[in-house]
C-alpha cells in the first residue's frame, strides 16, 4: 500500500490531498478572498496566507482520509511554476514533514499535474493523448505520451486564456477572478451580439492580447453612444467574449488533432471549468469522433489531488528528490 500526501501552493490556493493506492481520499482547498479587493493576486499577501493555512489544511486532509500522519509513505509538493513566495511555503512544509517522518520527497510540476488530474477518476485517457491546458498563467497544447513524457506543441505568445477572461472582466468592472463571472453572465447572452476578431497566429500558438484591446475599444465605443451600455448588455458582451476565446482555443486544438492524428483529447486547468468550452468541446468531439476527457470541476482549478496523483505515479517509479530541492518560479515541462 502507498499513501501519498500532496501539497499545492503555487498561486493563491493552499491545498492538501491524500492519495491511497491511486485513489484520492481527500482534497482540501483553502482559498484566499483577500486578493479580490486588489483586482488580482498580491504575491506578498498570498505567501502569508499560505503560511497561515497550510497546517490546518494538511490536518484536515489527513483527518478526512481517516489516516494518521504516521501512515504517510511520501510527500509530493508543487515545485513550480508559480509565485516563488507561495511555492516556498509548500516546499518548505513538504521538506520539513518528510525530514521529520523519514519519508521520501517528490517534486511535481504544476502544469504536468493539471494534465495528470485525468488519472484521478474513470474514464482515463489512453496514451498518446492531447491536452489543452488552460489556466491563469498558461495556455498550452500538450502531446502526452506517458505520465511524465509531455511535449508542448503550441502555447500562448502573450496572455494566457485565464488572463484573457480576467482582464476582460476588469474592463467590464467585474471583480477578480473574473473568469467564472464572465461564464455566468455568458449563459444568458447572445454569443454573436458583437464582432471580435480572431487573431491570425501561425502554427499551434495562441495570442490573446489583441482580443483584450479589441474588447476595450468596443466597450468604449458603445459607451459613447449609451452610457448604460455595460449594465444593459453585460450578458451579450460576456457571451461574445467567451465564444471568441473558446473558438480560438478549439480551432487550434482541432488543428493539433489533425496534425497528430490523435483522437483522445483532454482539457485541464482553471479555464477548463468554463461551461462554454466544455459544451463546445463535447460538440466538436462528436463531429470528429474524438474521445473527450473533461475533469470534474474540483480538479479543474488549482488543487492538491492532482499533485497527490502525480506524486503517486512518481512514487511507483521511486522518483524522489533530496532535501536540497528549491522551488522554481519558472519550470519547464
Ligand atoms: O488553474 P488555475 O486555478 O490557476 C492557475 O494555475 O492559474 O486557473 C485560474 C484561472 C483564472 O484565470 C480564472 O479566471 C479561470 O481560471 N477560470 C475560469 C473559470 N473558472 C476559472 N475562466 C473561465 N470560466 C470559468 N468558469
Ligand atoms: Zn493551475
Amino acid at each position: 500500500m502507498a499513501i501519498v500526501l500532496g501539497i499545492e501552493s503555487s498561486c493563491d490556493d493552499t491545498s492538501a490531498s491524500i492519495c491511497i493506492d491511486g485513489e484520492i481520499k481527500s482534497n482540501i482547498i483553502a482559498g484566499q478572498a483577500i486578493h479580490a479587493k486588489y483586482g488580482g493576486v498580491v504575491p506578498e499577501l498570498a505567501s502569508r496566507a499560505h503560511q497561515q493555512n497550510i497546517i490546518p489544511t494538511v490536518d484536515q486532509a489527513i483527518q478526512q482520509a481517516k489516516i494518521s500522519k504516521n501512515d504517510i509513505d511520501a510527500v509530493a509538493f508543487t515545485r513550480g511554476p508559480g509565485l516563488l513566495g507561495s511555492l516556498l511555503v509548500g516546499t518548505s512544509f513538504a521538506k520539513g514533514f518528510a525530514l521529520a517522518k523519514g519519508i521520501p520527497l517528490i517534486e511535481v510540476n504544476h502544469m504536468q499535474a493539471h494534465i495528470l488530474s485525468h488519472f484521478i477518476d474513470e474514464p482515463k485517457p489512453a496514451f498518446p493523448f492531447l491536452c489543452l491546458t488552460v489556466s491563469g498563467g498558461h495556455t498550452q497544447i500538450v502531446l502526452v505520451t506517458d505520465y511524465f513524457e509531455m511535449e508542448v506543441l503550441g502555447e500562448t505568445l502573450d496572455d494566457a486564456a485565464g488572463e484573457a477572461f480576467d482582464k476582460t472582466a476588469k474592463i467590464l468592472n467585474l471583480p477578480y477572478p473574473g473568469g467564472p463571472l464572465v461564464d455566468k453572465y455568458a449563459q444568458e447572452g447572445n454569443p454573436f451580439a458583437f464582432r471580435l476578431p480572431e487573431p491570425q497566429i501561425p502554427d499551434l500558438n495562441f495570442s490573446f492580447s489583441g482580443l483584450k484591446t479589441a474588447i476595450l475599444y468596443m466597450v468604449q465605443g458603445e459607451e459613447k453612444l449609451n452610457p448604460n451600455f455595460l449594465e444593459e448588455r453585460m450578458a451579450d458582451v460576456c457571451a461574445t467574449v467567451q465564444q471568441r476565446i473558446v473558438s480560438i482555443l478549439l480551432n487550434k486544438l482541432k488543428k493539433a488533432a489533425k496534425l497528430t492524428g490523435v483522437k483522445d483529447i483532454a482539457i485541464a486547468g482553471g479555464v477548463s471549468a468554463n461551461s462554454g468550452l466544455r459544451k463546445e468541446l463535447l460538440a466538436m468531439g462528436k463531429t470528429y469522433r474524438w474521445n473527450v476527457f473533461i475533469p470534474k470541476f474540483e480538479y479543474c482549478t488549482d488543487n492538491a489531488a492532482m499533485i497527490a496523483i502525480a506524486g503517486y505515479h512518481k512514487f511507483l517509479k521511486q522518483d524522489f528528490v533530496g532535501q536540497d530541492v528549491a522551488p522554481l518560479a519558472r519550470m519547464p515541462m
